[in-house]
């Protein structure tokens, strides 16, 4: 398939980019007008949006051809865009002759996400067939979770596998010293390269080839990827298509991943991966990393899941897998001992090597709306925990802290009658956001949830409970600080500090 992407000189990729600046061609206009919250909700008047802007400025001329991908009247575009506007447009190859005599049409898509403006391919194809290299939009759902749950603390190399537009790479770009995309098609990486053009970026290098083949022997910082995850019979659609379990590309970027990320990098993956019969998915992961498998922290954050009828009825639904293959693909997935197919994003620490303890392995429901910061916070939350627990009586020591309970934390009592006595036989506990907790704990834990305000040590309140008999002997209390190591990892408890500093966050 050709390109029709031009990669043009500064000078005219500066003049686009003014272009769309004078438009305010951005996220947030295109929401404003548009009425959606986000560009991941935007959707075109083909599809049925409600709102329809008209096309009256530049602004309109820009989502018509670009977003809504309909021709425009060559007076129009020039009227609305300005003589210099639509020929810098049509020399980086945007823009081009529409089959409907006097008209423009766009080549490709192009939208505003964050702070940039990206190409894509178009989504609507003659026949319906999608080019098996077909160039990923940036602004699905999917990536949106991706880019959602990357960190924007600065780092210094980054590279995106599967990188697609380069979104990843291009928005870390003003965070990090040198950022590599890399993708398995041309197509991709010709894209990335206009991408990184267009937003006058200069600290990215775009790089062909199969997961790290176009890397050589470097090593990175950190390294994101967003890779193909559905399963397929066949690998037909690059994006797309991850093998029978839909784990073939993400299990080879782990498996190559200690030779090219430094101790103290991290990478961030985000993806359908499987749990299958004793097996879920956090220790299948470490098993991929061979022998380097003990020098990494493993967090996994699933936010959705389905066993795999569900997942392939799913798919039949949609029309993206044929319903005489339904039988067959359940079956191939009972082969493989697959229970679950879990949707999210997981993320893999490389420890110091002079670290303490036994590695982490931790996951975590994440609720809608989380994002990387939570999961950061999550993450050193437990590595300091498991550094303060590696220490002698270490979670004891957690006792003498003065913990409060999150506001977030709902619990319920379950009551009986016992002997004549209507008593508090059960409790569950639970968190909504950011990660979603349920645990089932002593009748007592609910009173001690409920005095715990952080303004005296975690061991008072259980004496004060003690002295009323609500809490058992302290002969009892064996299992309380690992208890309470549990409730501080889950973010139920918390010191005073670290809440009002969330509290100040979240005003802001
Ligand atoms: C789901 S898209 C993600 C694109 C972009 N990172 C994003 O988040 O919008 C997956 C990308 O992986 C690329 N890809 C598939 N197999 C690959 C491989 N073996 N090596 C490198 N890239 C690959 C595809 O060409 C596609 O661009």
């Amino acid at each position: 398939m050709e390109l029709p992407l031009v990669l043009g000189d500064a000078e005219t990729f500066a003049a686009v980019r003014d272009l769309l600046r004078r438009a305010d061609y951005t996220e947030a206009e295109v929401a404003r007008r548009c009425a959606v919250p986000s560009i991941y909700a935007f959707r075109t008047l083909h599809d049925g949006r409600a709102a329809s802007t008209g096309v009256h400025d530049a602004f309109d001329a820009l989502l018509h051809l670009f977003l809504d991908e309909e021709p425009l009247p060559r007076d129009a575009a020039h009227a609305l865009l300005g003589d210099d506007g639509v020929a810098s447009l049509r020399a980086v190859g945007l823009l081009a002759d529409a089959e409907e005599p006097g008209h423009l049409r766009a080549t490709v898509l192009l939208y505003p996400t964050r702070s940039l403006v990206l190409a894509s391919d178009r989504t609507r194809w003659p026949g319906g067939e999608m080019p098996a290299d077909v160039v990923y939009p940036a602004i699905t759902q999917s990536t949106e979770h991706f880019v959602t749950m990357l960190p924007d603390a600065p780092c210094g190399d980054l590279l995106e596998l599967c990188a697609g537009t380069g979104v990843a790479a291009l928005l870390a770009a003003g965070s990090c010293t040198h950022a590599w995309a890399t993708d398995v098609t041309e197509r991709a990486v010709h894209f990335a390269r206009f991408n990184a053009r267009l937003n006058g970026i200069d600290n990215v290098t775009v790089a062909r080839g199969d997961l790290y083949a176009a890397i050589g022997d470097r090593a990175f910082d950190r390294i994101v990827a967003h890779p193909p995850y559905v399963s397929s019979a066949e690998l037909r659609v690059v994006f797309r298509d991850g093998g029978e379990d839909g784990e073939q590309v993400t299990r080879a970027i782990v498996e190559r991943l200690p030779a090219h990320l430094r101790p103290g990098g991290a990478l961030y993956c985000t993806c359908a991966v499987t749990d299958r019969t004793g097996h879920p998915f956090e220790q299948r992961v470490r098993a991929w990393l061979g022998g380097a498998g003990d020098e990494f922290d493993v967090f996994f954050f699933p936010q959705s899941s389905h066993d795999p009828r569900h997942y392939f009825l799913d798919r039949a639904i949609g029309g993206y897998e044929p319903w005489a293959s339904l039988e067959r693909r359940c079956d191939s997935f009972a082969r493989l001992e697959i229970e679950r197919v879990v949707y999210g994003s997981f993320v893999l620490r490389r420890r110091m090597p002079d670290a303490a303890g036994a590695p982490l392995t931790v996951r975590r429901r994440a609720a809608r709306g989380a994002t990387a910061r939570d999961a950061e916070r999550l993450m050193d939350r437990e590595a300091s925990l498991a550094a303060a627990a590696a220490a002698p009586d270490g979670e004891r020591r957690l006792l003498a802290l003065p913990l409060a309970t999150s506001p977030r934390v709902a619990f319920a009592l379950t009551h009986a009658l016992v002997d004549g006595d209507w008593q508090a036989t059960a409790c569950h506990v639970h968190l909504a956001t950011p990660f979603v907790v349920d645990a089932d704990v002593a009748p007592w834990i609910a009173a001690l949830l409920a005095r715990s305000d952080g303004t005296r040590p975690l061991r008072d309140v259980v004496r004060e409970l003690q002295d009323e008999g609500m809490a058992p002997d302290d002969a009892d209390l064996g299992d309380l600080p690992p208890l309470v190591h549990a409730l501080v990892g889950a973010g139920m408890l918390e010191l005073r500090e670290a809440r009002e500093a969330r509290e100040a966050r979240e005003a802001r």
